[in-house]
């Protein structure tokens, strides 16, 4: 079953019903402001830092699901009748109902009672503010007097302290009200530099800025009493819960129109401001003012968005596809393009399942991002680049994650997840291999932010290998530390009395246990840094990387190799896991994936065999899970991963980031219909039909999809902010597709399912577009082994250079 459809042409979602299984939600804001919105206008928004500058509140987990957002209520003041256009809060029934989330921007447009009504919601390019404009049309016979009414709920900034400290809280909210904008300024008095403000484009009827009058003693936002009298108190928050709600009053014509605006923005006075006494209790208007009532007018609304839907234009024109396959073409074209520029931008910090408060920037999160959005925005993953390497710390290894607001690592979470500075040399790899800026290597980058201790990019990456090599165990394979890529697999949780709880942290990150993936992505990185000193001419470096990887990979073929699959890891007692000796979790997809693209076993059989066990013990409808046979009990051992129910997230679910690296490595062999095959089971525009069991978005990858174990087997969760997004972004078009950056130049390499004829694309790289067409005849499965480049034979797959600017057509034949 279907909740809606894709507007391929507009580039839209369009949800046709509000009661979707889960809120539907999209991103508003492409640079510093951002905001979730969903299909019933739920949602929050913040600048920069869903933690600590959250301008709107926000209840996660709430009842009624995705209460709280940006509300707009329409009454009509003849009959006392009053709903939500966006069918939440009031939930009254709709005459009409229809959401389109595009690319940056939502509208919900519906109807009730002859009154049309569409809102607009985004955020304009360079502006920390965000629109709503809202249109009502009158489509009675006779004149109709209504009542508009916005309502947001600031929050006191500190999302985490604004949920927590009401002892303090609940006496210091503080807004002002001038010339019909509202002004939220708690804290403005001690920084003097940071406000909100929520702005409309009428003159006012009423306004309320204190949530207790606008709602009314123990009523909800499903009927404020404000609204359902048909007045604003006119209500001014002396702490409490400060919001922002205007009135308007709108007398329509039969067949009339209007349109309002209303803007919600953050501003930051400049620090040093000499018109700002230190203490002010008055915000001060001098810088926002001209900004406000700009955005105020219907053409800079109109202006604004098509800049940004223009700007949406040409980040994707980057790369279009046409293939044979619609939902190939539109995640590729669209959706998948777009949901790595969401977590490029959000990391991993807000959305339906993050709360904006628990995690700020993932090291190996933001490094595996990268690959999805670098060909889109390459100066800014340059930034992106700089930014985390400095903070790595001087052994080479790293925080795990970082706060956007003030770039420095934290320890929230812990550290010594033994993986996490490897995917620093493979986010630079395909910076690299996008740009050919070799610059960025000769970048002075500090360690743990500290300036004094500066030295170039290289040699982050150089003691990001270095860290690996510095820590082996007892079979000559990285430690685990606290966990790599899969963060439940806690191995040196050990305790010597079974069953008793895991010892100290030093031992959970400072044990013994050996990990055979950090092998295999040792073994890409390895490959990545040798290319890298290639192309900076360092020989010696890359032959040395070439031979740490080669003797790596031995290691792998000797001690990580089960017989017909690659074992996942040694405990701290020097168990294997992952292996046809254990009860449980005998075979695990993450090394089958990374240790084929790090090139072990590609040669000599090993890769092959391995796919094949993935495809006869790990594969479903619905992807393939994470390992098997799933842990049915808690391991003191194996720490979190066991202790997920059967079936969910690290214990079998089908993680999904995991699966485009099957789809990479059965690529790798040549085997297009098993990558394709991988890559539709989790295509989320493939599953729309399903959604009634999918239950998330149909627009974009959830982390997670119930594996076999589950009694909910192919339900989705964790959709939007995951590392999915950007390695099926891979998967599909350099591996499948084949378009491929690398040293040198781009490469044309599809691996093709036998019954595809082709496809043809657009893809910019290097200031050259490459217009690009791939034949074969259907049936055949082979390679691409020559190309015509604008009517020249060129031998092998590899484009050579060509003039910045110019548009170069290229035709490669696929043969058996
Ligand atoms: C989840 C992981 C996640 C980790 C983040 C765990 O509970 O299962 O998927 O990466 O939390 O800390
Ligand atoms: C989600 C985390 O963001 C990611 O870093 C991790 O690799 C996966 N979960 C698997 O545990």
């Amino acid at each position: 079953m279907r909740y809606g459809h894709f507007d391929d042409e507009r580039r839209e979602y369009v949800i046709g019903q509000p009661d979707t299984p889960l809120p539907w939600i999209n991103y508003l804001g492409t640079e510093e402001y951002f905001g979730i919105v969903s299909n019933t206008a739920g949602g929050y928004s913040f600048y920069r830092d869903a933690r600590l500058r959250r301008l709107t509140r926000y209840r996660y987990n709430n009842v009624p699901l995705d209460s709280g957002g940006r509300y707009v209520y329409l009454r009509d003041n003849g009959s006392g009748d009053f709903w939500s256009p966006s069918w939440q809060p009031t939930r009254s029934e709709l005459d009409a109902y229809e959401c389109r989330h595009g690319l940056s921007y939502t509208t919900i447009a519906s109807a009730r009672g002859g009154i049309r009504s569409e809102t607009l919601y985004f955020v304009p390019l360079r502006e920390n503010l965000e629109v709503w404009r809202v249109r009502v049309t009158n489509e009675r016979d006779a004149a109709a007097d209504l009542s508009l009414f916005s309502a947001i709920e600031f929050c006191l900034w500190d999302a985490q302290d604004d949920a927590t400290n009401y002892q303090r809280n609940y006496s210091t909210g503080q807004v002002e009200l001038v010339d019909g904008v509202i002004y939220h300024k708690t804290e403005y008095r001690e920084r003097r530099d940071h406000f909100a403000y929520f702005a409309c484009s009428e003159p006012l009827a009423g306004y309320d800025t204190q949530r207790g009058t606008f709602l009314g003693p123990y009523r909800g936002w499903d009927r404020p009493a404000a609204v359902e009298r048909g007045q604003s108190f006119d209500s001014v928050a002396h702490g409490w819960a400060p919001m922002g709600s205007h009135h308007v009053r709108l007398s329509l014509a039969p067949g009339e129109t209007r349109e309002v605006i209303f803007l919600l923005g953050y501003w930051e006075n400049p620090r040093d401001a000499k018109f700002d006494p230190p203490g002010s209790q008055t915000v001060n208007k001098t810088l926002v003012r001209p900004v406000i009532e700009r955005w105020l007018t219907p053409e800079a609304v109109a202006g604004g968005f098509a800049e940004l839907r223009a700007s949406w234009d040409s980040m994707l024109a980057v790369m279009q596809v046409n293939s044979p396959d619609t939902d190939t073409d539109r995640m590729v074209n669209i959706w998948n393009a777009y949901q790595s520029m969401v977590t490029f931008n959000m990391s991993r910090s807000a959305s339906s399942f993050e709360s904006g408060i628990g995690r700020g920037m993932g090291f190996r999160d933001s490094n595996q991002d990268l690959l999805g959005f670098v060909h889109i925005v390459p100066e800014r993953a340059r930034q992106r680049i700089l930014d985390i390497a400095a903070t790595q710390l001087p052994t080479g290894g790293a925080y795990h994650q970082y706060q956007p607001l003030t770039k420095r690592g934290n320890n929230d979470i812990g550290s010594g997840f033994n993986d996490d500075p490897l995917w620093l040399i493979t986010g630079v790899a395909a910076y690299l291999k996008e740009t050919g800026d070799l610059s960025i290597l000769d970048e002075q980058v500090p360690y743990d932010n500290d300036e004094s201790a500066a030295t170039p990019l290289y040699e982050h990456l150089q003691r990001s290998l270095r860290y690996t090599l510095d820590r082996l165990g007892p079979h000559g394979l990285p430690l685990i530390g606290r966990a790599d890529w899969n963060d439940c697999l806690n191995l040196n949780c050990f305790s010597e009395t079974p069953g008793e709880p895991f010892q100290t942290t030093e031992n959970k990150d400072g044990g013994v246990a050996e990990s055979v993936f950090i092998a295999g992505l040792f073994a890409l990185a390895a490959r990545e840094l040798a290319g890298i000193a290639e192309a900076c001419d360092r020989p010696a470096d890359a032959a040395e990387y070439r031979s740490a990887g080669e003797k790596m990979a031995g290691t792998i073929a000797e001690h990580g190799w089960d017989g017909a699959w690659f074992r996942r890891a040694f405990d701290y007692h020097g168990n294997v896991i992952g292996s046809g000796e254990n009860d449980e979790g005998q075979i695990f997809i993450e090394p089958q994936g990374m240790c084929i693209i790090g090139g072990v076993g590609v040669e000599n059989g090993m890769a092959v065999q391995a796919l094949a066990s993935v495809r006869e013990r790990l594969a479903t409808e619905h992807g393939i899970v994470l390992q098997q046979p799933a842990y049915s009990r808690y391991r003191v051992e194996l720490g979190e991963i066991s202790s997920y129910p059967p079936g969910y997230k690290e214990n079998a679910g089908v993680f999904c980031h995991t699966n485009p690296w099957l789809m990479i490595a059965e690529a790798m062999v040549g085997n297009g219909d098993g990558a394709f095959d991988y890559y539709r089971r989790i295509n989320p525009s493939a599953r729309e039909n399903i959604s009634e069991l999918h239950r998330c978005e149909p627009y974009v990858y959830a982390q997670m999809i119930a594996g076999k174990d589950a009694p909910t087997h192919g339900e989705a969760k964790n959709s939007w902010l995951t590392g999915t997004a950007a390695w099926n972004y891979v998967a599909i078009t350099q591996w499948i597709l084949g378009i491929r950056p690398d040293f040198g130049g781009l490469r044309i390499d599809p691996v093709l399912p036998a019954a595809w004829e082709g496809f043809s694309a657009s893809r910019k790289f290097q200031g050259i577009t490459y217009d690009i067409t791939v034949r074969k005849a259907a049936g055949v499965r082979g390679r691409v082994r020559h190309l015509m480049v604008d009517g020249r034979r060129v031998e092998g797959n590899q484009l050579p250079p060509a003039p910045a600017g110019s548009v170069v057509r290229v035709e490669a034949v696929i043969e058996e």
